[in-house]
């Protein structure tokens, strides 16, 4: 039985959806709101897109930007975290040799991105290996500064991590690096409305997140977060209209009005600002129903659901609870064929979750948001339960 908050999505009810972190699901006031936007843009476009959109744009940010810890001019839209990636790797004046250091549990979509970079640029990875099980921040630190050198120009490092769901703790390696003048890029697709963010206490140079993940806002809302400092570097992926043939110093004014660093990443052509104006209605819906207090009892209900299919498996967990995302847990289970447990999951009991496999575990992942109920996480510990025969909890069978 779905949670009652489940009333306010749009979900099928034929779904035991459990894989919010892959795709999010947007509250039906917070969608209302999105398709009131594109009925507005529909009824006079010139208006919307031309004389209006500038203005239009700098609400979200400026609603936006105290929640993340930094000022509105700080922030630019974009459509996914991917973008705003790109926009960082594409921009970096790498040479041949130079290091780009990242981790082994980067998400494959920013792997590819950085494949790319290096292959234009003669660049090269150079991937730390996480020690296993994340049980301490010192031990994270202590491996990325092993593997940062006098070529390190790059240090690139998810917050929260797709396949393993472990929050990095980033500060201090992030601290570490800009004293030797490496550049932080950080993925920070899950972590809007997922973790508290301070990004200007942070001291990165760069940060991505998505607003239609944990956020709740509807697909294609996300943003780009530039230090002051770092802002001139970057070019955006498509030149348009916001483009300007000018310093991008810190106080330059842009094209429209804007900063350069804003003007040049939101004006990409024609196309449909809706999902990132949508972004205030999502934080005014997670404030009407104390979405804090939501996520701690799925935080509580992951862990518990995580908790219970290690008695079941044996499998020791991927970290220390700190360390795990509060509403994501990426739980070890027993060899098997993961695509073959993923799709009876989907075709007998539809339960949506992924199940993957990882440097040669078995995980799969679940993700707890405000719809989701106890009597679903029965659901999943009883199917995985029986798919992966772990008829009697480890304690019961040992007794
Ligand atoms: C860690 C991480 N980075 C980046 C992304 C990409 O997000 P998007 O597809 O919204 O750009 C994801 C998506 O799940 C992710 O998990």
């Amino acid at each position: 039985m779905p949670s009652n908050l489940a009333r306010h999505f749009l979900l099928s009810e034929d779904v035991v959806f459990l894989n919010h972190g892959s795709f999010g699901a947007c509250p039906r006031p917070v969608f209302e709101t999105y398709q009131a936007f594109q009925r507005e843009l529909e009824a006079q476009p010139v208006a919307f897109l031309g004389r209006e959109l500038t203005a239009r744009m700098r609400t979200p940010r400026e609603a936006f930007a105290p929640y993340l810890g930094t000022s509105p001019e700080n922030i630019a839209a974009v459509v996914n975290a991917t973008t705003g990636l790109n926009i960082v790797a594409q921009s970096l004046d790498l040479k041949p040799g130079d290091e780009i250091l990242t981790t082994d549990h980067e998400y494959s979509a920013l792997e590819k991105t950085w494949a790319y970079v290096v292959r234009r640029t003669g660049a090269r990875v150079v991937t730390v290996e996480v020690p296993m099980p994340l049980v301490s921040e010192a031990a994270f630190t202590e491996a990325l500064l092993a593997g940062m050198t006098e070529r390190t120009r790059v240090l690139f490092l998810s917050h929260i991590t797709s396949p393993t769901a472990l929050v990095f703790p980033i500060e201090r390696a992030i601290a570490a690096a800009r004293r030797r003048n490496i550049i932080t890029v950080i993925d920070g697709a899950h972590a809007p409305g997922h973790i508290p963010l301070d990004l200007d206490a942070l001291g990165v140079d760069y940060y991505s997140g998505n607003c239609h993940k944990w956020l709740m806002a509807p697909k294609g809302s996300a943003f780009l977060y530039a230090r002051p400092q770092m802002q001139g570097i970057l070019n955006p992926l498509v030149v348009s209209h916001g483009w300007t043939n000018q310093s991008k110093e810190p106080g330059a004014m842009g094209a429209l009005g804007n900063s350069p660093f804003i003007d040049e990443i939101e004006m990409q052509g024609t196309r449909d600002p809706s999902a990132w104006l949508a972004v205030p209605a999502a934080l005014a819906f997670r404030k009407e129903h104390d979405w804090d207090a939501v996520a701690r009892s799925c935080t509580a209900l992951a862990q518990e659901t995580a908790a219970r299919l290690t008695e079941r498996t044996g499998l020791a967990p991927l970290s220390s609870p700190e360390f795990s995302a509060p509403q994501m847990v990426a739980m070890p289970i027993p060899d098997c064929d993961p695509l073959a447990i993923h799709d009876a999951l989907i075709e007998r009991y539809a339960i949506e979750i992924p199940v993957f496999k990882w440097k040669g575990q078995a995980l799969a992942r679940v993700s707890v948001q405000g719809y989701n109920s106890p009597e679903q996480m029965d659901l999943l510990v009883d199917a995985l339960s029986d798919l992966l025969d772990l008829a009697r909890p480890l304690s019961q069978a040992m007794s």
